[in-house]
């Protein structure tokens, strides 16, 4: 099985700000790094998952103009891109709450889950009005309901295997990589449950200016790591044997 790596895409504020752009302009520039990036994730680096945080359950703060126009861009990118994903085999999901997403924006989401749901290369996961509290919330809600119907009067009792299995994505692996842009050193709400053991990977550059490369950076950082998962490795009972 290869890669799922997560990215959050930060910076596209600050971009725009340094140029004395709007914002919206950032999140335009953005975009065009998102489709520099899927483009090198599917060009063969082992990468089978790749989820790029789009829009948060916090990020309805900002201004009605800037939510907008994040949520036009949208549903062009995912007009515009079809043909890629189809020419790349790639395959679009979503991770978030969808039923409280605007009902344009929710049902061209719907149309490029069904439309790529065959096509077995690299499968891109939207994160759009996605937040991993609100992930576990609906999780054990979800569990609690079928639970309640099956079992009735019984008591429930909730453990990891239920939660995992009620997540948006449940067949999805962990991710292995998290990568955050423009030098913030937290999560945001990101795949809180599922980064229990992520690495992750923080780059100083803003969002917009990222390319392939840095992409390809970031998983030769990966590979230097050592994952132990709470266990020890190998090298290192071998030294406590010798000692
Ligand atoms: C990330 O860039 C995009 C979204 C959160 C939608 P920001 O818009 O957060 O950019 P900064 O952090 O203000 O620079
Ligand atoms: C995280 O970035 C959300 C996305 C990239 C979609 P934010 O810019 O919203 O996060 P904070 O506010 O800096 O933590
Ligand atoms: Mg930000």
């Amino acid at each position: 099985m290869g890669l799922h790596v997560g990215i959050i895409m930060d910076g596209n504020g600050r971009w725009a700000q340094a140029r004395g752009l709007m914002r919206t302009q950032g999140h335009l520039e953005g975009l065009k790094a998102a489709k520099q990036v899927v483009k090198t994730a599917a060009s063969g680096m082992g990468i089978d998952f790749l989820t790029l945080y789009v829009f948060s359950t916090e990020n309805w703060k900002r201004t009605a103009e800037e939510v907008g126009f994040i949520m036009g861009l949208v549903r062009q990118y995912l007009k515009a891109e079809f043909a890629f994903a189809s020419e790349n085999h790639i395959r679009v999901r979503h991770a978030g709450d969808l039923s409280r997403l605007p009902p344009d924006v929710a049902g061209d989401i719907a149309d490029v889950c069904r439309d790529t749901e065959s096509f077995a290369g690299m499968q891109v996961i939207l994160a759009l009005n996605y937040g991993g509290r609100d992930e576990i919330v609906r999780a054990v809600n979800k569990a609690l309901a079928s639970a309640s119907a099956s079992v009735s009067g019984k008591e429930i009792k909730i453990n990891e295997t239920i939660i995992a299995g009620h997540l948006d994505n449940p067949d999805i692996p962990d991710p292995d990589l998290i990568i955050r842009t423009a030098g913030e050193y937290r999560t945001s709400n990101f795949l809180l449950w599922e980064a229990a053991y992520a690495e992750y990977y923080i780059s100083d550059k803003l969002w917009p200016d990222w390319t392939g490369a840095d992409l390809v950076e970031a998983i030769e950082s990966f590979q230097k790591r050592e994952r132990r998962f709470g266990g020890v490795n190998s090298a290192s009972c071998e030294a406590g044997v010798s000692l």
